[in-house]
């Protein structure tokens, strides 16, 4: 590979730790709070994990021997899911840990994701191999993937891996339903009486991984930054050209936080907030003309051009859309074979419109045959709709254009509708992490290897007070099982760790909802321009505005 010359920088970097885990690995041991309970669903969720259900919260502290900590080890790391900008340096943390505790321990690293475990496919990591991916964007290092373990044979097989390879514990750097399966492969070993312990850490670009303690997850800042900088490019081009208008959808699954945070750092003119739509009971028609009225006053004010920011989860939070996807999610998953033998998508279309209820074959027959033939597209193995593949963005132009030719006809629109149309996702997933996802994810890998080192399991590691610099930052382990609700996956109630949407009463929403009708007007584009890795501290170790909002530090 050819290094660029930020990349043999980034190389350069070291990354800050909190202080609690700055001194020598035996002298770190844990503060143990009280026993604790599941967000909701106790007693269903406790039956589940009957032999790891209720741990207390677990809080890393200095000056305290841990006589355990240089035993010798191996320990085995997966990567799940989407790529995150930091999850190399989250393997960096836990094998600097872990060499610093023992320079006979051993870092393996499973290939490919979760399969990696099942398949025993692995590789050791050295140190050697390890500096060519400190601070580096990409999962590339191990692979990534979205294989779910479920089945008896898959947790027998990951137990014959542990075995056959003597690992003592494994780190899963995942996202809601990864850190799931952590939690359930850590009950699965205690349950068999193995040692292995299973510690998961908090990934995702979506930012939807986060509760009181986990403040954030990986990877959140560093995309929002990447997108941030090319939505404000966007708006000063159509302020320049003043004759389009951008509609961005931007990545972020079920929760709107990405698209929260791009719009406080840009200030567009629209900005959907699907927590927002769903509370409010909106039908695709009240979006589609909430959107029209601010184009028509702003072509009234002779503005024909403009940024829309759009969720890729909007349309499952239209509640009359949310609904639909789950009468289709039962079908397809009772009728499996019976639609795939339908073959063309037409054919498939009818036989469900005929096995939905009335309003939601009402509702599917209303959409333009492009989003019915996404809605129908294979579920990922944790059985989410893949809402990257649905084009909203398109869809809502669409369905703009047709409601503003009808307001043209009858006089209540003067304006010209020229559109250009975005997908903002995969930029944002691999870029350089920024200062905070390189400090972040490496305190999250360290402080990952100390949680073992302190005979802990089913614990996601912790890291705290990050609206303020690492120097005040605080490490540690939260109970996985303290952050599961039950929900419906596959047409069965699982134990999932509930995903944190945007709050409508939170701090980032009432920012963004006191501005909203000036953007919606006036031309008020920000423009944050791209990450920054070295300079004045406001310019490139500035936490994002929603953690900022969230943690009461001034924006
Ligand atoms: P994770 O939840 O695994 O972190 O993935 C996040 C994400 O980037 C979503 O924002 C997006 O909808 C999805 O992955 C895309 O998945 P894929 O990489 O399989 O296309």
């Amino acid at each position: 590979m050819k290094y660029s010359y930020l990349q043999k920088h980034r190389y350069l970097y070291q990354p800050k730790l909190p202080p609690a885990v700055r001194g020598p690995i035996g002298s770190i041991s844990v503060d143990l709070g009280g026993p604790t309970e599941a967000v909701a669903d106790r007693d269903a969720v406790r039956a589940e994990f009957s032999r790891t259900y209720g741990k207390p919260i677990a809080k890393l502290v200095a000056d305290r021997p841990n006589d355990d900590a240089g035993r010798e080890r191996t320990v085995g790391v997966i990567l799940s899911g989407g790529q995150a900008p930091g999850g190399h340096n989250v393997i960096a943390g836990v094998f600097d840990a872990l060499k610093a505790a023992n320079p006979s321990n051993r870092l393996l690293g499973f290939l490919g994701g979760p399969s990696g475990l099942i398949d025993d496919e692995k590789i050791e990591i050295t140190g050697e191999y390890m500096d060519q991916y400190r601070n580096t964007g990409g999962f590339d290092i191990i692979g990534s993937g979205r294989t779910k373990i479920e089945t008896p044979e898959q947790f027998a097989a990951v137990r014959e891996t542990c075995r056959t390879n003597k690992v003592d514990a494994v780190v899963v750097i995942g996202g809601d339903d990864s850190n799931t399966n952590a939690a359930l492969l850590a009950e699965y070993f205690v349950q068999k009486g193995d040692a292995v312990q299973v510690i998961g850490v908090p990934k995702t670009i979506d930012g939807d991984l986060k509760n009181e303690f986990i403040e954030a997850s990986f990877g959140f800042d560093t995309a929002v930054k990447t997108y941030s900088e090319l939505v404000g490019n966007i708006g000063r081009d159509a302020n320049s050209a003043k004759k389009y208008w951008h509609f961005i959808k931007l990545m972020g699954r079920s929760a709107s936080h990405i698209t929260l945070e791009c719009a406080l750092q840009t200030q567009p003119n629209i900005c959907i907030i699907s927590e927002e739509v769903q509370k409010k009971g909106q039908t695709l028609n009240d979006v589609v003309e909430s959107i029209a009225d601010i184009i028509s006053v702003r072509a009234a004010n002779g503005d024909d051009f403009g940024v829309a920011l759009v969720p890729e989860g909007l349309i499952e939070f239209i509640p009359e859309v949310g609904s639909l996807i789950s009468e289709l999610n039962d079908l397809l998953v009772k009728h499996a074979d019976t639609v795939a033998d339908l073959r063309s998508i037409e054919k498939q279309v009818e036989w469900l419109s005929g096995h939905l209820s009335t309003e939601g074959a009402r509702v599917f027959q209303s959409l333009p045959g492009a989003i019915q033939q996404q809605l129908l597209m294979d579920r990922d193995p944790h059985g989410n709709v893949q809402v990257s593949r649905i084009e909203t963005e398109k869809l809502l132009i669409d369905m703009v254009t047709a409601v503003l030719k009808e307001r043209k006809a009858a006089g209540t629109y003067r304006g010209s509708f020229s559109t250009q149309h975005h997908f903002f996702g995969y930029e944002g997933r691999c870029a350089f992490p920024s200062n905070f996802d390189a400090d972040y994810t490496y305190s999250l890998g360290y402080t990952a290897f100390l949680l073992v080192a302190n005979g802990l399991t089913g614990y996601i590691s912790s890291v705290r007070n990050m609206a303020f610099p690492a120097d005040k930052w605080t490490a540690g382990g939260i109970p996985l099982t303290m952050m599961m609700n039950m929900e419906q996956r596959h047409g069965q109630q699982k134990p999932v760790i509930r995903k944190a949407l945007v709050e409508l009463d939170g701090a980032p929403f009432k920012q963004f909802a006191a501005h909203r009708d000036t953007w919606a007007r006036e031309t008020s584009f920000a423009s944050p321009g791209a990450i920054q890795y070295f300079g004045p501290d406001e310019v490139c170790n500035m936490p994002t505005m929603t953690l900022r909002l969230e943690h009461n530090r001034d924006v």
